[in-house]
């Protein structure tokens, strides 16, 4: 019996691999390489089955283009370049990954701010350089951590995940979210639920970890930014249109916060240009959640929820299944 065609648009890890090649007849993309829209249009055309990327959109477009198409499957948590609806419409199944990333995500969110507070990267810079005269007792002076009050905002796993490490470091926690945590939650993280304004005001850093949504974009805007302390940080592991970037530079340069590190952009692959020559600014290219283990166990996901569609069970993490009716 002839196998679905699936197009996979990374040949992910053997793991991943593994299972597809079982299932499935699987046009690989070129390893290391981004597919380009023309090319994604054209081989998915005759497919049954697409993984993909966060960086190739599954839109109106390309589900025209693909009309055998069952499900798409991202490798990725977020799926803000995914037409749910688009997908409905055209009775596609769509799945992400949640749940495996939440704590490699959550280490990066505490990498970039204990880089950003504590100056690493113009420590490193100084030793790489030659330029490090010697001891000095006033050089690279950063701001402590330790005692210091986190403001998380979006307190799904992955802000939880943040709020968790921030105990060993005796932190105050607040957050904002949509929805209060339940009370246990709030207990066990020492997480006190606080409104936007309040967590702008009180925090000595701010991580974001809210999904691109209408109300999400640009949330760190000029008006949010002036209320942060002259002395916070800003940590952005989550999607980067959820900062104006332009504004943030302008807050940066009026000292009116002291720091940011930004692992996603606006226009992803590229950073504002106001940002790049800026000490007060670490940018990191979207890896908080690449590590071997929870890139293997992201694509071992995408792959199993291709394999649940086929054998026409409800796939684990179809982000349609109430829509489409699935059992
Ligand atoms: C996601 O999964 O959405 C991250 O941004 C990349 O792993």
């Amino acid at each position: 019996m002839s196998r679905p065609k699936i197009l996979s648009t990374r040949e992910l890890f053997p793991a991943a691999r593994d299972i597809l090649d079982k299932h499935f007849e699987v046009d690989y993309g070129k390893p290391g390489q981004q597919i380009s829209r023309s090319e994604l249009l054209k081989r998915v055309a005759d497919k049954e089955g697409l993984v993909c990327l966060l960086t190739e959109k599954v839109d109106e477009e390309l589900l025209d283009a693909a009309p055998k198409l069952r499900i798409a499957a991202t490798v990725s948590v977020g799926f803000d370049h995914i037409d749910v609806a688009a997908c409905t419409k055209h009775k596609v199944i769509a799945t992400n990954t949640p749940g495996v990333l939440d704590d490699t995500t959550a280490d990066f969110a505490w990498t970039l701010l204990m880089a950003i507070a504590r100056r690493l990267l113009e420590g490193d810079e100084k030793m790489r350089s030659g330029n490090w005269p010697g001891w000095d007792f006033d050089q690279l002076l950063g701001g402590d951590v330790w005692g210091k009050t986190l403001g998380i905002i979006g307190f799904g796993r992955i802000g939880r995940g943040v709020a968790r490490r921030a105990q060993g470091f005796q932190m105050r926690v607040l957050y904002s979210d949509a929805v209060r945590a339940p009370a246990d939650v709030e207990k066990e993280l020492h997480a006190e639920f606080v409104d936007r304004d309040r967590l702008f005001r009180e925090s000595d850093f701010i991580s974001l970890h809210v999904p691109l949504l209408p109300d999400t974009r640009h949330l760190i805007s000029k008006e949010n930014l002036d209320k942060m302390k002259p002395t916070a940080y800003l940590i952005n592991t989550a999607r980067g249109p959820v900062v104006d970037e332009a504004a943030l530079a302008d807050a940066l340069e009026r000292k009116k916060i002291a720091g940011a590190a930004l692992d996603v952009f606006e226009a992803e692959p590229k950073a504002n240009p106001a940002l790049l020559g800026r000490k007060d600014v670490i940018l990191t290219p979207h890896i908080a959640s690449a590590s071997v283990e929870t890139r293997t166990k992201m694509a071992v996901m995408a792959a199993n929820n291709l394999v649940a569609c086929f054998e026409s069970k409800r796939p684990p993490n179809a982000l349609n299944a109430d829509a489409l009716g699935l059992k």
